[in-house]
Parts: C-alpha cells; structure tokens; sequence
C-alpha cells in the first residue's frame, strides 16, 4: 500500500479496532505497522507444536466485559467459550481458593463460620489501623482485612510482584481488598466472560482480514517515520515517552519474565492459574493453559502438559512493559508527554503504551471504538481537525 489514508502503528487490540472500524466503515485504506514478527499485540497466542496447548505469549489473557457495544464487537470476530476464570492460592503447603471468601477464611482460620461471623471476625481484625492514616501499604491492608490474612494472602505476593516491602509501598497502590462473606469464587464479576473458541490469534487474525488493511510485520514505525509524519493521520500505540526520544525521561514499568517448560503429566496443577503467596517462592504464579479449554482435550496431547513460571519484576532497557510502577516521578512525566502529544499534528495516541495506563481487553476495544468516534470518523467524514 503506497499511499494510506490511515497509518496504524502497533497491530495490538486498540489499534486492530480502528483499523478494522476505518477500512469496514469509512472504506479507508490503512496500513498497520508492527515491529514484532506477529500481529495481535499481548493478546498473541499460539500453539505449543508439541503438545497443541494454545499458549498465550505475553501472559494468560482472560477476556470478561459489562460492555455491551465491546462484547458485541468482539463477536462478530470470534464466538467464546462459556469459561469461568477461577484462581488459586498456595501458602505454607496448603492450597486456597481465591478471591478473599468464606470458603478460604474457613479453610484458614480452622473451623467454620457463617457470613456474619466471618465479618465480625475480620472487622475485628481490620481495626488495628485505621485506613484513612495508613501510611503505607502493609498498614492499609491490614486496615481493610486485618493482620493474619494480609500476611498469607498479600504480603509475600505484593513483595514479590513489586521487589519491594510492602511497608516501603505507596498506601494508595490499593485502594480497596474485598472480601467475599460467601462461597462465590469466580475471579471476574462481569455480565460476559469467555475464552475466544479457536483462540486469541484466529480472533485477532479475522479483524484485521479486510482488502483495505495490509499489516507490514517487523517493521518499527521509527525507522520509516518520515515517510508518514505530517502527511497522513497516524494512530500510535506503542511507549509514548519512547515517541518523543524520551525527552521528558523513561516512564517505568514492571514486567513479568514468563519460564515456559512441557511437563510429563497430564494434570500438574488441576486448574488454570495458581498464586504462589510465599515469600521464599520466587514466581509469583503458575500457568497450565490446558485447563483454559477443558473443551479441546482431545486435542491435546496426553501425558503432557505445558506450564509457566511467572516472575514478576522492574523492566530494564529492552524488556517487555506489562504494568505501569506510576510513581509521583512517572505521573509528572506523563503530564509533559500528554502536552506534547495534544501538540504533535495529525497523530493521535492511544492504547496501553501510549496512554501509560494498564488496560484490559475489553477497555482497549472499548477506547478505540470511541477515539474512532469522537476524532477519526468526524475527521474523515466532516474534515474535523484531528487532535
Ligand atoms: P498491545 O497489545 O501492547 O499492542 C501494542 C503493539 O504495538 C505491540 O504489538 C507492539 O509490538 C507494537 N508497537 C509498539 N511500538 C511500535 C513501533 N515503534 N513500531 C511498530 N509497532 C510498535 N487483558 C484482559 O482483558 N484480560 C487479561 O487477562 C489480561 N492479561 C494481561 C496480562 C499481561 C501480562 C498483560 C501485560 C496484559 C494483560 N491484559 C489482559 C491486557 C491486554 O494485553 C491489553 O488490553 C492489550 O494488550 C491492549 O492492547 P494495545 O493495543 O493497547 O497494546
Ligand atoms: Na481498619
């Protein structure tokens, strides 16, 4: 495509969403750019040859929405699977059920207690500060679950995730830890939940599979800029201190190493996802991703299975950027990166790495569907500035 009226940099959900709304509802030619030899963004998964366990390459991906218009989007791409994300716990040699709920109080305290008065045993507990002068994170924790639960269940996993104490963390890194007073473990509350049926990679595949959309893989948008710059609108979705040379210094990230390995069993762990809570543990979780498709187990290879170790840990110059640190320092950065972005003509930004903000699937679609409301389609359609 030698003359595009879009250029698109990063295939990731947010800009495969206004890729696909250009080409299908404007008729726009648009051109993606991606440096990774695959397009899809973190949601890019594949399937282990060996085994033929879908694994997701950039972490376990479970995709859960209360958006109507995102969900009906995401469908008319991929149908899902009717999975119900549940996580688990380890701590001292025993295995809980997660999110903070009656059955794990339960399970830890030793004996049973009914929904009353689990809640009158955790208020009690809580009462040791008080949330409102908790100065750091141990102390807001345990002023919002009390003592005993914060340190099987928060510290160790908080200090790993973080390579910090938690007493040295920021108080408002969480602001709120609730507690189930039921048996209900389900890990998302959202209306829609489910895995893509033949998997995130088909999904992403499919939204970009249009006439007027060429995806140029392993191509970095840096080395071809000038071609672009100025003389046609430009979506950019990848680091935005990484777009202005980083003139304003490096925001800083965490990122998660991900130790993949095929084991000989058919079942390691017997779910999905469990949480090492720890501390002498070094990963933070593990991952079987078999279990994400209970449905394809014909297709998977017995007696094996494939896991991964996760270690979560600060990014350094060439590692992958997962969650924003968002520091006092990161937060005024970011506020000069915005004003030089509003300024910078005829490109917009948007998405995770360009908006320095964590966001799920269905919060990236849900923010490109709008940016190609409120900014592309009136540019295209009405000659609207595009800022
Ligand atoms: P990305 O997917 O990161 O895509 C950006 C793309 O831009 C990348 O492909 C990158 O290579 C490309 N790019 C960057 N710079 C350039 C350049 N100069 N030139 C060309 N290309 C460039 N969401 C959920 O809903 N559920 C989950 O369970 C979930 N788990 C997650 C786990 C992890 C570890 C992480 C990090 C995220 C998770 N997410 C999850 C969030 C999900 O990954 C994001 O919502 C999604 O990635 C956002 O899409 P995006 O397009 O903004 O960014
Ligand atoms: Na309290």
């Amino acid at each position: 495509m030698s003359h595009p009226d879009i250029v698109i940099v990063g295939s990731g959900l947010f800009g495969l969403t206004v890729a696909e709304r250009c080409a299908e509802e404007l008729g726009l030619r648009v051109l993606v750019l991606e440096r990774r030899h695959h397009l899809g963004g973190n949601a890019y998964s594949e399937r282990d040859p060996e085994t033929g366990v879908e694994v997701h390459k950039y972490g376990a991906h479970l995709f859960h929405t209360s958006n109507e218009r995102v969900w009906e989007y995401a469908n008319r791409f991929t149908a899902f699977t009717d999975y119900r994300h549940k996580v688990f716990g380890k701590y001292q040699g025993q295995v809980y059920s997660l999110p903070l709920n009656l059955a794990l109080i339960n399970q830890f305290f030793g004996r049973s207690h009914t929904p009353d008065e689990a809640r009158a045993l955790i208020a009690e507990q809580a009462s040791e500060f008080d949330t409102a002068s908790a100065t750091n994170l141990e102390e807001k924790a345990i002023s919002l679950i009390g003592r005993p639960l914060y340190e099987a269940f928060i510290k160790g996993y908080t200090a790993k995730q973080w390579q910090t104490d938690p007493t040295e963390l920021s108080a408002d890194i969480i602001t709120r830890l609730p507690v189930r007073y039921t048996f209900q473990n389900g890990w998302f509350s959202d209306t829609h939940e489910g895995l893509p049926v033949d998997g995130y990679t088909a999904w992403l595949t499919r939204m970009a599979d249009h006439p007027n959309i060429e995806v140029r893989l392993e191509t970095d948008f840096f080395d071809v800029a000038e071609n672009y710059k100025g003389k046609v609108p430009i979506v950019y979705t990848g680091p935005v201190d990484e777009y202005f040379g980083s003139s304003e210094g490096r925001l800083s990230w965490r990122t998660v190493d991900l130790e993949e390995s095929v084991v000989e069993t058919d079942d390691f762990q017997g779910t999905g996802v469990v949480n090492y809570n720890d501390q002498d543990v070094p990963y933070t979780r593990i991952i079987e991703f078999k279990h994400f498709h209970p449905e394809r187990e014909k297709t998977h290879l017995p007696g094996k299975s494939v896991i991964v170790h996760e270690y979560s840990r600060f990014a350094e110059e060439g590692d992958e950027p997962y969650y924003p640190v968002n520091t006092a320092e990161d937060r005024a950065k970011l506020l000069k990166y915005r004003e030089l972005a509003q300024a910078e003509p005829m490109v917009l930004f948007g998405g995770r790495l360009g908006t320095y903000q964590y966001l799920d699937m269905h919060m990236a679609i849900g923010a490109a569907l709008s940016m190609f409301d409120n900014k592309l389609k009136p540019h295209f359609t009405e000659g609207a500035e595009l800022k």
